[in-house]
């Protein structure tokens, strides 16, 4: 269809909404694209009634679209996933993880000296400052991993003063080789920020990154060097990890990736961004879910306790982590990858025992009416986690393994926004359903009005109250 056509086609298609509180109509485009058709909320902002604007009420996004991407592309009911048009699958065989990050953030896959150039640039930026790696030091000896990685990112921040617009002016970021530098920066470091997360959880000196290692590769044997004179991860791990990485890339608008575009629209440095995108990651029902995965397998612990595990979810009591999607409708194509990069890796590190639960919850999920009529598949998390768990990983070390790669699509996300002629504020509406105006009460003339306000105790806190104060 020509570009004419195509417009008059797109004209011809609205919707013809009439208020019946006024009597008035309006025509509303109705927009068309690959994913969906789409209305302009705003224009529905025509229809006015006592002064007031009609605005669409949709808490969770629903069904709403808040941006327009080129970055990746879903189709939930089928189970496609594409990187700029590329299947996930055909990537996840074929590329590596530093080639998918060039693919995302740049938009097109790099020649072989673009590519060069790339590798090189995010090699240059492993290092982080000592006074980073001195305060993550710092931590106490159970910290999170991801609370270390969350606080380290927003740290960083405040050791580029030059680049935070807070402090060098809103429109810093209007300069590419500043943006530029800052995704190198933070894609470059980010191995080395986990790696030293999972070193103190260790118990041992933070490892200097490999100058001649690949990017996973890198990240592994930072994780790992203790005093061989050369070591070298296994090539089957590394690949496993890339894949495992090329599929975590990148996933559109889910609940990090929007906040990275929610916090940008803010104009908060990018450090800060990423920060807040890996606490939104952190959360068991996104990218904590591997972690949440792993435990729930745990606390089942033997086939014959799945019977009574699947009637607790379907009793609504409990929820079978690594299953359901917002997105997919059926099986996550990451999740088909993930369970065949298990087995590889059990050829190396011989089988997890938790596979077995997995694999028959998984079929007793996929064959029983709940899970069925509700579409829930399993997701990328349910067997990523397994995998983790047979190379070694501590189960809360999942989600840094999860945010490494993401970041590549968060930043992917940035600089979309960045160049967006219609990025603004994000600033969402309320339905304010609180007191009508009222007068302040003095407070000897104020009623008591039952409220909660008990919190836990600690014995330590019961012991103390009963002592005698003075
Ligand atoms: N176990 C049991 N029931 C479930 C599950 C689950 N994992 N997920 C959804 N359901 C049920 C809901 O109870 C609901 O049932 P109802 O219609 O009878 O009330 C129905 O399926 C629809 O669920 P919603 O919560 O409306 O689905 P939504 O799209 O809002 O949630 C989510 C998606 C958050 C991922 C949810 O499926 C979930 O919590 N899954 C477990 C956590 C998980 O694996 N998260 C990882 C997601 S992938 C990622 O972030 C990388």
């Amino acid at each position: 269809m020509n570009r004419l056509a195509l417009y008059a086609n797109q004209l011809a298609h609205h919707l013809t909404i009439t208020d019946n509180r006024t009597g008035k109509t309006i025509e509303v485009p109705i927009s068309t694209s690959r994913e969906s058709d789409f209305i302009h909320a705003t224009k529905l902002g025509a229809l006015q009634y006592q002064g007031q604007p009609l605005r669409v009420y949709d808490p969770g996004y629903m069904n709403t679209i808040c941006c327009t991407s080129k970055i990746s592309y879903i189709d939930g009911d089928k189970g496609i996933l594409e990187y700029r048009g590329i299947p996930i699958e055909e990537l996840a065989e074929k590329s590596t993880f530093v080639e998918v990050a060039y693919l995302l953030i740049n938009g097109e896959l790099p020649s072989k000296s673009q590519l060069q150039e790339w590798d090189e640039k995010l090699r240059k930026h492993t290092f982080i400052h000592t006074d980073a790696s001195q305060m993550m030091k710092s931590f106490r000896y159970d910290a999170h991993p991801m609370g270390m990685l969350i606080s380290t990112l927003a740290a960083i921040s405040t050791f580029h003063p030059e680049v935070n617009p807070a402090l060098a002016g809103e429109g810093v970021y209007k300069n590419k080789d500043i943006v530029n530098k800052q995704i190198y920066r933070i894609l470059g470091s980010l191995p080395t920020i986990a790696s030293n997360s999972f070193r103190n959880r260790i118990g041992r000196e933070h490892n200097m990154p490999h100058e001649n290692m690949s990017y996973v590769e890198n990240f592994l044997y930072m994780l790992d060097k203790l005093n061989e004179k050369e070591y070298k991860p296994h090539p089957k791990i590394t690949r496993a990890l890339e894949v495992l990485f090329i599929l975590h890339a990148e996933h559109e608008l889910n609940c990090s990736t929007a906040f990275v575009r929610h916090l940008s629209s803010s104009g908060v440095d990018i450090y800060t961004a990423i920060a807040g995108a890996a606490g939104a990651l952190y959360g068991p029902k996104h990218g904590g879910a591997n972690e949440a995965v792993l435990r729930m397998l745990e606390e089942i612990g033997d086939l014959k306790n799945i019977p009574q595990f699947i009637k607790d979810v379907k009793d609504r009591k409990k929820l079978l982590m690594g299953f359901g999607h917002r997105v997919y409708k059926n099986y996550d194509p990451r999740a088909k990858i993930v369970k065949q990069i298990a087995y590889q890796v059990f050829e190396i590190t011989g089988k997890e025992p938790l596979i077995e639960i997995a694999i028959e919850l998984e079929k007793i999920a996929l064959s029983d009416p709940y899970f069925i009529q509700r579409k829930l598949y399993p997701n990328v998390d349910f067997y990523s986690g397994v995998i983790y768990r047979a190379l070694g990983f501590p189960t809360d070390m999942f989600p840094v393994l999860f945010t490494i790669p993401r970041v590549a699509g968060w930043l992917a996300h940035w600089k979309e926004y960045l160049n967006d002629k219609e990025n603004n504020i994000v600033r969402p509406r309320q339905n304010y359903v609180g007191p009508e105006k009222r007068n302040y009460v003095p407070v000897e003339q104020r009623k008591e009005f039952p409220i909660y306000l008990e919190s836990n105790k600690s014995s330590r806190q019961k012991r103390r109250e009963t002592a005698t104060l003075s």
